[in-house]
């Protein structure tokens, strides 16, 4: 990671992959400054210097704020939860959208040329896919209000950049893994409950067949990304560039089973814990497995860890480990 000097925004930084993105970005001694509500993040796991503004990411007052002096934006705020959103429909439309473009609008308000941001968009915009793996180029068709949302974003992102000269970059992010992912909510991630349930013994419970497929991308890889992206849009800031709106998978081309997901953390944990088989949960996208190819071209890089060994990471990673980092 490169010194870049200035100040970077991150929203949503107390998050799983927002706590990994800030401890990378103090490290490589970036100013930093956090938006978060701390729904569901912490503010213990931040690195001390970054200051962190409490707020709601939907409230244009706190965003305007939080933008002043900064040279750069990581838009990661979000209910990330695709049941959840099912669950919580209107108010994850605030946050997943309104959201969205309360950080626009006070990127493109803050300074005459506005300030560039980067930001999680998901592999859940495509919906049921078509054919694999999937590339950019295929159109979005979510099959969840989460997925929806986080399109809606997208289309959003590209009229900015056409008639408010923002250019933003959407990090289309495939299912997210690695230490510090909080294993506890029945809206976590598959592989921090798996990992979490059988390190202890317990029984795990596979939604459906097993045979859905997901490109898991550990959460250093999906950092790089970040970074990569957000050098970019700097870069071309300062060169006078023409704004533009990307899209990128971020993503390791590979698929992997849920079954095969949960037979090899029996193995890495050595677990006594069963796999037992419930019903397929609703709306549940059966394959998601990205085209890695324009993320090297644009970004510049690949996602490096081997599932296993992003695993064993995870499996190994006392949860105070990353607090203590920064
Ligand atoms: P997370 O829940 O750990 O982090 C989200 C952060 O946003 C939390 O700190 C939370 O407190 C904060 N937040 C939520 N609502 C807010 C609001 N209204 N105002 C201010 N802050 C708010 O989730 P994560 O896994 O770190 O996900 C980060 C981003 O990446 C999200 O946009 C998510 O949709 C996206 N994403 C994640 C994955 C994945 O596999 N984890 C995959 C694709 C996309
Ligand atoms: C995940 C992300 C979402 C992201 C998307 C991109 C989380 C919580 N969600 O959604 O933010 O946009 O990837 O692809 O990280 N499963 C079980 N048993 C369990 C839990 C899950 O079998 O106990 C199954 C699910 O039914 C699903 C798969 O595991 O088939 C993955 O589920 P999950 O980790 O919740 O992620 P996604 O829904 O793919």
């Amino acid at each position: 990671m490169q010194e870049r000097g200035g100040t970077i925004l991150v929203t949503g930084g107390c998050g799983f992959i927002g706590t990994h993105l800030c401890h990378a970005l103090v490290n490589a001694g970036q100013k930093l400054r956090v938006l978060d509500d701390l729904s569901t993040g912490k503010a213990a796991g931040l690195p001390h210097s970054a200051d962190l503004i409490l707020g709601d990411v939907a409230d244009a007052d706190a965003v305007a704020t939080a933008m002043q002096g900064v040279d750069g934006v990581v838009h990661l705020a979000a209910i990330a939860s695709v049941e959840k959103c099912n669950n919580a429909w209107v108010a994850s439309h605030r946050t997943n959208l309104t959201g969205s473009l309360t950080v626009m609008q006070a990127a493109r308000d803050v300074a005459p040329v506005p300030v560039p941001v980067v930001w999680a968009s998901s592999a859940a915009i495509y919906g049921a896919a078509r054919s694999l793996p999937i590339s950019e180029r295929v159109q979005g068709a979510p099959q969840s209000p989460y997925g929806a949302d986080k399109l809606a974003s997208e289309l959003h992102g590209a009229a900015a950049a056409e008639v408010f000269g923002l250019a933003s970059t959407a990090l289309r992010f495939f299912n997210v893994y690695g230490p510090g992912q909080d294993p506890h909510s029945p809206y976590s991630g598959v592989i921090s409950i798996f990992a979490d349930r059988l390190a202890r013994g317990d029984d795990i419970i596979i939604n459906g067949d097993g045979q859905q497929t997901r490109d898991f991308v550990y959460v250093g890889d999906v950092v790089q990304a970040l970074d990569a992206a957000l050098d970019r849009l700097i870069r071309r800031r300062r060169l006078g560039a023409e704004a533009q709106f990307d899209a990128v998978n971020v993503c390791t081309g590979r698929a992997v089973t849920v079954t095969m997901l949960a037979e090899t953390l029996r193995e890495l944990t050595g677990s006594t814990g069963t796999i037992a088989y419930g019903p397929a949960r609703n709306g549940d996208i059966r394959d998601s497995v990205g085209d890695a190819a324009r993320m090297q071209r644009l970004l510049g890089i690949r996602a490096q860890t081997r599932l296993e060994e992003g695993l064993r990471a995870l499996i190994q990673a006392a949860p105070e480990k990353i607090a203590q980092n920064g």
